[in-house]
């Protein structure tokens, strides 16, 4: 029944007298208007104060995790606002390089990197490679970079992030890293500290993703300290995870709190003042930065079952909730904070009953065929899983700022769909 919670939107949010929304200065159905839907808005001044705070706590080491979302704009924005850049595939390295981020401050994930990927990391120059195998440390030795590369170790600190299955990656059955408790990164670090091709600078653990507790983040440097301390390496980076609000009722903690309750763990568990302590938040960042807009087609109501409002994108633009069960909230920009009495389910307009937007959402009583619909918080992981699924083509992606919207990424058309057809 209660309106859309102010905390879910855009930090420049701003709802008109006569219920409508603007975003940087734009009114958003102005943008629909010209821009169709479905569509990405991003607020481009919470992108900035979201890089600036993390800088702000962690230092100029704290690395923006591209995966979240990518785009040149995105790439050089975080690069602008003093953050590294996380690349986790020579695809992600590629963007980040074109957008004008030194090499330098770029970081190399990937737990199958290939030799080819490897090779153009270290021919670009990144600033550090994040080693996850053995098998990758006889690659990197085949290539044999002078000077060495500067590397940190991928541990799994045997910590179960309080989240969803698919994205908790400390705990021990993992594909990700080298395991402490069996002794396989002792044997890592002893290969790499022996090694001419790596130079050895710290040590890397990432425990999942969308984590709401803060406690996950104590216990996974408390699982660290132990094994970080016997060595005499300058950096460790605790990864990203920090959750984000999606739905009414959650409540997250900033990324200043998120920082400060790490930055404390390590020093109450030995890690030397000096140490370099890391992050890289990819969701934490952009999440809330962004609503997608959409347009009703059709309103089904099925007696005593339930009503099915359909949009004009789904699945293809926002795969979260099919993979993840992941919930949102839904709105009406020209009523932001109207009551919402009516349940209704949003679905997509994909070939499959599992494509949902918003199972249950709340939608105000009036809602009709042609309106804009819209879902906040989808600013990660959404244009970045998208997908052609049914050949709809991708949405545009715009920022918004100070009054003026500039389109980030185009609108796909008909023809980029058999672009790639030979
Ligand atoms: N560092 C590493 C090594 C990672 O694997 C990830 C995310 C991050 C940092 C950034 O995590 P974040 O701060 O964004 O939580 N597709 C899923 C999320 C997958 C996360 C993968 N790794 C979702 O939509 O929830």
């Amino acid at each position: 029944m209660a309106p859309l919670p102010r905390h879910l939107l855009p930090d420049t949010a701003v709802v008109g007298g006569d219920g409508r929304l603007s975003v940087g200065g734009v009114d958003v159905l102005d943008l629909v208007a010209e821009h169709g839907t479905p569509l990405f808005v991003y607020d481009e001044e919470h992108l900035r104060r979201r890089c600036r705070e993390a800088v702000g706590a962690f230092g100029e080491g704290v690395a923006y995790a591209s995966k979240a979302f990518l785009c040149k704009a995105m790439a050089a924005l975080a690069h602008e606002e003093g953050m590294a850049v996380d690349v986790s595939t020579g695809g992600e390295l590629h963007v980040a390089l074109a957008a004008g981020v030194p090499a330098e401050r770029l970081v190399m994930h990937g737990n199958n990197k290939s030799e080819e990927e490897l090779a153009g990391a270290v021919e670009a120059g990144v600033g550090r490679i994040v080693v996850d195998s053995f098998d990758e440390i006889d690659r990197l030795e085949r290539l044999a970079p002078t000077p060495p590369a500067s590397v940190l170790v991928r541990v799994t600190p045997g910590v179960e992030a309080h989240t969803h299955e698919y994205v908790m990656t400390g705990q021990e059955d993992t594909k990700f890293g080298f395991s402490i408790a069996s002794g396989a990164a002792t044997a890592a670090v002893e290969r790499l500290v022996a090694s001419r091709a790596a130079d050895l600078v710290g040590v890397h653990a990432h425990i999942g993703s969308q984590v709401f507790l803060l406690h996950s983040f104590v216990k996974e440097v408390e699982a660290l300290a132990g094994f970080f301390t016997r060595y005499d390496l300058p950096e460790l980076c605790v990864g990203g995870g920090l959750g984000v609000a999606y739905v009414e009722g959650e409540e997250t903690p900033s990324i200043e709190r998120w920082a400060a309750t790490i930055l404390d763990a390590c020093r109450s568990n030995g890690i030397a003042e000096s140490t370099r302590i890391t992050a890289e938040p990819g969701r934490a960042i952009v999440a809330a930065a962004a609503l997608t807009l959409y347009r009703v087609g059709t309103v089904k109501e099925l007696p005593g079952i339930r009503t099915y409002v359909a949009v004009d994108g789904g699945m293809s633009d926002n795969p979260r909730p099919v993979l993840y069960g992941s919930g949102y909230e839904a709105f009406l920009p020209r009523a932001t904070t109207a009551a919402r009495p009516l349940v209704a389910t949003v679905v997509g307009k994909h070939c499959e009953s599992g494509d949902v937007v918003v199972r249950d959402a709340c939608l105000p009583a009036d809602l009709a065929v042609g309106d804009v619909l819209a879902t906040p918080v989808t600013g990660a992981y959404g244009h970045s899983m998208a997908s052609n699924y049914n050949k709809v083509p991708r949405p545009p992606v715009l920022f918004v700022r100070d009054g003026e919207a500039r389109v980030v990424v185009r609108r796909e058309t008909l023809d980029d769909l058999v672009r790639l057809d030979a």
